[in-house]
């Protein structure tokens, strides 16, 4: 059971970070209607493969692995979560405009974007994968008893 949650936790991971580069690269191109039609898709296998990595990483902490004690006293635990609330915090602007691309999208229409918006849109999910590059360094620090405080 470990191993095969340790396996789920992993292509979860994987997912949602091949699905955050997807993201970074579509909001770079030109929005042209096929763009905007599959960001809030990509957006959506984000979000539902971050949810997998969330329950499955809490299943593991409590039940498997080095026990729940050992990860609260686990420095690179506490920024590992610290960092997957901060990358769900500043998802949530893009999630919501995306959002609202459905509706123009549904017509036929192409979203009026200005570049402003987007070039915040592309800073925000820049920063996401900056900060699952630090999220990976601490799974990886954790998983050897570095900074263990106990
Ligand atoms: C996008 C978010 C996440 C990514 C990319 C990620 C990535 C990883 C990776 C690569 C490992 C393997 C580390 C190694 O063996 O070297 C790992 C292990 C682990 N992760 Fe995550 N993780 C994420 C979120 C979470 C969350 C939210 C939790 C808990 C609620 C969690 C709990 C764990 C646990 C318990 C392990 C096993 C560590 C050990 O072997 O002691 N992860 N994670």
């Amino acid at each position: 059971m470990s191993s095969f949650l340790a396996f789920l936790h992993h292509v979860a991971a994987f997912a949602f970070v091949a699905a955050l580069v997807v993201e970074f690269v579509l909001i770079r191109d030109e929005l042209t209607l096929k763009t905007a039609r599959r960001l809030p898709l990509v957006d959506l296998v984000a979000g539902a493969s971050a949810g997998v990595v969330l329950i499955v990483g809490a299943i593991r902490v409590m039940y498997f692995e080095k026990g729940a004690d050992y990860y609260l006293h686990s420095a690179p635990f506490v920024a590992k979560m610290s960092l997957f609330v901060s990358i769900a915090l500043l998802s949530i602007f893009p999630t919501i405009e995306f959002l609202t691309w459905l509706k123009p999208v549904g017509q036929g229409q192409l979203p009026v974007v200005n570049e402003g918006k987007k070039r915040l849109l592309r800073a925000i999910i820049h920063a996401e994968l900056a900060l699952v590059v630090l999220l990976i360094l601490c799974a990886a620090l954790m998983a050897r008893g570095v900074g263990y405080f106990g």
